[in-house]
């Protein structure tokens, strides 16, 4: 049995329909309920829905031997995993964005609002700029419009949200795209199922 950490949401339930088309369909995952936990013993595939950002740990501490991660969430958490797959799905750009005529005084240390605080650092690190890092858990957009920072670092997909808040990307960081991440005990004792999973999902690319 192979175990599968899937993102809640969006990008966990194309992740799915990805895993199904390869043949480890899980019917019951489609089932209106509050379980967390499915499983297709006939194609040795047990699924669980996590928060995207807690699917790393899963898999790190072979909770789960293989999952669906956000290259977001890998660069900022770092964990011990193996990235085996970019699915090139819930593809986004980790940018930094601001009011659209953003003057970066560089006498004055940066205000940076972020969910992602070690992509932040080492981006700016990089350009050896002074930053104080503002760490928030969402609605990141609202730090530049109520003063609270001068620019953010964020993801952005559309850029609608930007848009809608009369705020514009600046730079772009890195682009972003779901990755299949494994845990790497797993990776050496179910090399064969995994590997199969993993070869089944490129097909679909
Ligand atoms: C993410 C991100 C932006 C938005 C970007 O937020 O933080 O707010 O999506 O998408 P867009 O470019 O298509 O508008 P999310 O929905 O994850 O919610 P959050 O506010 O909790 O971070």
């Amino acid at each position: 049995m192979i175990n599968v950490a899937l993102p809640k949401g969006r990008l966990g339930e194309s992740a799915y329909e990805r895993m199904a088309a390869a043949g480890y369909d899980c019917p019951s995952i489609l089932e209106k309920n509050r379980k967390l936990t499915f499983e297709n013993p006939e194609k040795g595939v047990r699924y669980f829905w996590v928060k995207p950002s807690d699917v790393s740990i899963y898999v790190e501490r072979g909770a789960a031997d293989v999952g669906i991660a956000g290259k977001d969430i890998l660069l900022e958490y770092r964990p011990d995993v193996y990235e085996l797959l970019d699915l090139k799905m819930g593809k986004c750009r980790m940018c930094v964005a601001g009011p659209e005529n953003f003057y970066d005084d560089p006498n004055r240390q940066l205000r940076v609002a972020t969910k992602f605080p070690h992509i932040a650092t080492e981006y700016y690190d990089s350009r050896s700029r002074d930053i104080d890092i503002i760490k928030l858990n969402g609605s990141i957009e609202l730090a530049p419009i109520l003063g609270l920072s001068d620019v953010i670092v964020d993801i952005v997909e559309t850029g609608k949200t930007l848009l809608e808040n009369h705020l514009a990307p600046l730079e772009t960081i890195v682009d972003i795209s779901a990755r299949f991440i494994c845990n790497k005990v797993s990776y050496k004792f179910k090399h064969e199922e995994i590997i199969r999973l993993r070869d089944a999902l490129e097909k679909d690319l």
